[in-house]
This record gives C-alpha cells, structure tokens and sequence, in this order.
C-alpha cells in the first residue's frame, strides 16, 4: 500500500492549516524525517526452509488479542479530517481488529468514542493537567467509560516548537472542541493556540512518582509514552508501569530526538522482559512492523497514516490502511520464515 501517495492524496483535501498540524513536527522537522528513514536503514536477515503456509499476524497486547501487532497512535484534532473524527476511528479499529489510544484531545468526547465501538478494546492516553482535581475526574470517566489502561505521556512537559502551526497561528476551527475539556483553543494572531494551551494548561512537573498516583486512582494498567532511553524506561517499570512506548512523538516534541527504531534496542534490554514495549514513529511498512518485533517491541503505534485515510475516506479509508498494513506484514512474516509474530527474534536483524 502506498501510503506517500495517500498523504499526497489527503493534502489536496485538507485545508492547510489541519494539513500542516497533522503533517508538520517541531523546529527543521529532522526527527520526523528520522523517524521514517531509520527503518529503511535496517536489514533483514529472512529465515528460508520454513513452514509459512499458514502465517498468523494475531498477538495480544496487555493481554487483548488483536488480529495484528499495530495499534492506532493516540492523536488529537480527529474532525479536522472527517467529521466523525475519533468515532469513524474506534468504528474502523474495531473493524481491523485493533486497540485505538484515544487523546486527551479528542474533538469528540471519550464517553463518546467509547459508544462508537462499545464492544472494542481502547486505551486513554492522559495528558496531566496542573488542574490535578480535573486531571482526577478525567481518569475516572476512562475507567468509567470501559476504557482498559491508561497511556501517560512524559514528552510534552512544554509543547515543542512547530513553525508551520506558528506561522498558521493554527487554532480549531468554529465548530469544533477539545470535547473532553469542554473548551475550544483561544484564538490567537501570532502563536500556535495549542501551545498557548499547553504552556497554562499542561503539568510541566511530573516525576516518576506520577505512575504510582495513576495506579491509585483507577484499577488500569498505566503504559508511559514518549521514553526513548533504557534508564528512563526502568525508572517507569520500577514505579510500576505495565508498558513503555518508545516514542519522539511523531517528532513533534523535540527535534534531533533519536527516531523510536533506533532507541528501541536500548529501551528493550533495559525493560528485560518485566513490561511490554511498544514504538511508533515512522512505521509505514509491513516490513517495519517486523523490524520493530525483532528489536524488541511487542507492537507498533502508528499515526498519520490513519490520519490521511480518514481524510481521504472517512472511517473506510483508515479501515483501508489498517487493512494494508495487515497484508503487508502477513507477507513479510512469510517471506522471513517466520510464521507469527512470536516467531520474530532478534537475529531477524542484520548487526
Ligand atoms: C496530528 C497528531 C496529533 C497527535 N496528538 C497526540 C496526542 O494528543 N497525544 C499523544 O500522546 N501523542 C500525540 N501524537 C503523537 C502520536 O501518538 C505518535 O507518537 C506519532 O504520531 C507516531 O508517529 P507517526 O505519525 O509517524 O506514525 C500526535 C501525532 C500527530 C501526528
């Protein structure tokens, strides 16, 4: 599946604005460049004289099953690619098998996400806001809406500089809301609303001390995302996260970070087995999908993909990505010898 041509595709119905936020990261946009381009530096070294005439690219994640190893990244502004925004993608998750990480930004509210797909497994991603009585309630309302772990992000304790929503003064358009907030972005004439929003809003001062509080509020798993260094991801696991998400944040946060594949190796070893790993940044591939298994990830997160087939058809087109990146990786499975997921180990990668 090609999915450069689907991001081209997407741009020419996107307005500028909701292109250049999904599309654009911080500064010179080097790690969002990485983050591709560090899975295409890899090699496979594929297993022949195998048995891989019946493949499988089913796996569980926290113990869920799911009919393949790639979640849906948790991303804010759904509605500004399709009007159903975050409903059209727990509908299209459901329908590929998949769990969907719904944002604390979400243009439609979790309660309502979670009525989209009753039935399918979702995770709430948790921006800590200063306002702790608030950030309290909005744990609750996961937990009370079925959602089954909770995914902290440690990478925005300020929000990284993007030009492009800068020069944009990107806000949310009339009509639509930060729905789980319950407020639209302040307009603003010469900065980026959500960094506005971000710099009074959003907690700068979390410690791993934070995890043990999550654990407290609600019977969840807590995942930590946005750790891109084996001591930090140690640090998460001995306060008690179940999962680390190796992440840069899609190279949003801070330009230069090292690309998900490439701290993957580090964060793994350094986990040893006690919490499941995740990544994501850049997976466009069957192909990287099976990268990231041999480096150590139990699945992948992947975002904009998503994000341009919602834009081009609404829940279809994001079903249709999701759909793509399961054929691609049942034939990269076969065609590396090794016929699940499981099977993948780290040799599968050339030194
Ligand atoms: C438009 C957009 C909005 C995002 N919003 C959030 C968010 O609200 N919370 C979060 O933890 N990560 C957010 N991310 C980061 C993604 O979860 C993920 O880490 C990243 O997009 C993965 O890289 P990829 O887009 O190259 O697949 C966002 C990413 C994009 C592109």
């Amino acid at each position: 599946m090609d999915l450069v041509e689907l991001e081209r595709r997407a741009r020419t119905v996107l307005t500028r604005d909701a292109y250049d936020y999904y599309a654009g990261g911080a500064d010179d946009e080097v790690t969002v460049a990485d983050n591709v381009a560090a899975w295409s530096r890899l090699r496979l070294r594929p297993h022949v004289l195998r048995d891989v005439s019946a493949v499988t690219t089913a796996t569980t994640v926290l113990g869920t099953p799911v009919e393949l190893p790639v979640l849906v990244a948790p991303m804010a502004y759904q509605r500004l690619a399709t009007d159903a925004g975050e409903a059209a993608t727990a509908r299209a998750a459901a329908a590929a098998g998949t769990v969907m990480l719904v944002s604390t930004l979400a243009t439609v509210s979790l309660e309502d996400v979670a009525a989209a797909a009753p039935q399918a497994p979702r995770w709430f991603q948790l921006y800590v806001h200063r306002d702790r009585g608030w950030t309290e309630e909005l744990v609750r309302r996961a937990a009370a809406a079925g959602y089954r772990a909770l995914v902290l992000t440690v990478d925005l304790p300020v929000l990284g500089y993007r030009p492009r929503d800068e020069r944009n003064a990107f806000s949310l358009p009339d009509g639509l809301e930060m729905a789980n907030v319950g407020r639209t972005t302040a307009d603003t004439e010469d900065m980026s609303a959500l960094r506005l929003y971000a710099s009074q809003e959003m907690d700068a001062a979390l410690t791993p001390a934070d995890i043990d509080w999550l654990r407290g509020l609600v019977d969840l798993p807590v995942l930590v995302k946005g750790v891109l260094r084996g001591d930090d991801a140690r640090l998460a696991v001995d306060a008690g996260a179940a999962g680390v998400i190796v992440s840069n944040h899609g190279g949003r946060q801070l330009d230069g970070a090292v690309s998900g594949a490439d701290a993957l190796p580090d964060v793994a070893a350094a986990v040893a087995g006690r919490a499941e790993v995740y990544v994501d940044g850049g997976v466009r591939r069957g192909t990287d999908v099976v990268k990231a298994l041999a480096l150590g990830a139990r699945a992948v997160l992947v975002g904009r993909p998503l994000l341009w087939g919602l834009a081009c058809g609404g829940e279809q087109g994001a079903v249709d990505v999701l759909d793509g990146l399961r054929a691609e990786l049942a034939r990269a499975l076969a065609l590396c010898g090794t016929p699940t997921p499981d099977d993948v180990t780290r040799d599968l990668i050339a030194p």
